[in-house]
C-alpha cells in the first residue's frame, strides 16, 4: 500500500489517499490540543501509544461483530482504514457524571447515570461544536432517523464491551466519544479513533485520571499515562 496525498490534517491525525481508491492512510501524530485545538502541545511517543491502543480496540470490536473502518496497523504510527464519509457528529457516551456535564448542571462528580446519557454535537470548528439533539439532526438533515438509530444501538453495543473490557483491568469508563461514517456500500461504520484521547478513565484503585484530562489539566507528562492504559489493555485480553 502506498501513501498519496495529504487529505486533512487533524489535531492529532493526517490522512492521506493511497493507491487504493478505497483505503485510507491514517498517521497518528505526536501531538495533543485541548480547548479546541487553542491549547497545543508536541508530546513525544503519543502518536505510536494511541495508535496501538486504537488498532486494538478496534481489532477487537470488529470481532465482536461492530462494523468499523478499521483495516490494519503496518507500522508504529499508521493505520490503514476503509474510506468513509463522516457524519459531522461527536457522539458521546456518558456513564459517570464528569467533564462538561458536572459544569453544566452542578452535579457531584464520577455520579453514575443510568442509563447511560447519549448526547451529539455538531462538529463546527467555526461554531465551536454546539450541542445538538435528535430531532435538529434529522430535521437539518445530518442524519435520517433510522441512521440516527443505529448510531445510538453501534454506541450502546461499544459502551458495553468498553466498559467491561477497562473494568476487567481496574479501570472505569466515565465518558467517551465517538464517530461514525459511511462506506461507498451504505454501510454505517464505527469510524476515527479509539484512544485515552476520547475516553474519559478512572482508575478504580487511585481514583486518578488516565486519559487526556493530565494534560488539560496539567497532571504532568501524558504518554506514560497512556503506556500504562496499553500495558494494563495487552494483560486484560484474556480476562474479557
Ligand atoms: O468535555 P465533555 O465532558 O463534553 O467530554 C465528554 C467525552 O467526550 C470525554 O471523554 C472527552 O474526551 C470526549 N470528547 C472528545 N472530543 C471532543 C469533545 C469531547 O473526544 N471534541
Amino acid at each position: 500500500m502506498k501513501r498519496m496525498a495529504l487529505r486533512y490534517t487533524g489535531k492529532a491525525k493526517k490522512m492521506y489517499e493511497t493507491d487504493d481508491p478505497d483505503v485510507l492512510w491514517v498517521e497518528y501524530m505526536d501531538q495533543a490540543t485541548a480547548l479546541n485545538g487553542k491549547k497545543k502541545v508536541h508530546i513525544d511517543g503519543k502518536g505510536a501509544v494511541n495508535r496501538r491502543i486504537s488498532a486494538m480496540l478496534f481489532a477487537e470490536l470488529t470481532e465482536t461483530g461492530v462494523p468499523t473502518h478499521y483495516l490494519s496497523a503496518p507500522d508504529e504510527t499508521t493505520m490503514l482504514v476503509k474510506k468513509a464519509t463522516m457524519l459531522p457528529l461527536e457522539a458521546v457516551v456518558r456513564n459517570f457524571v464528569s467533564g462538561s456535564f458536572e459544569r453544566k448542571f452542578a452535579l457531584a462528580h464520577l455520579l453514575p447515570l443510568t442509563p447511560a446519557v447519549h448526547e451529539f454535537y455538531f462538529k463546527s470548528d467555526a461554531l465551536d461544536d454546539p450541542f445538538i439533539n435528535d430531532e435538529q439532526i434529522i430535521a437539518l438533515k445530518i442524519a435520517d432517523a433510522a441512521t440516527l438509530k443505529q448510531v445510538h444501538a453501534l454506541s450502546d453495543t461499544v459502551n458495553t464491551y468498553l466498559t467491561r473490557r477497562f473494568a476487567a483491568i481496574g479501570i472505569k469508563l466515565v465518558d467517551f466519544k465517538l464517530e461514525f461514517g459511511r462506506l461507498s456500500d451504505g454501510t454505517l461504520v464505527l469510524a476515527d479513533e479509539l484512544s485515552p484521547d476520547n475516553f474519559r478513565l478512572v482508575d478504580e484503585a487511585t481514583g486518578e485520571s488516565l486519559d487526556k484530562d493530565v494534560f488539560r489539566k496539567n497532571e504532568g507528562p501524558l504518554t506514560p499515562v497512556y503506556e500504562e492504559v496499553f500495558a494494563r489493555l495487552q494483560k486484560g485480553v484474556q480476562h474479557v
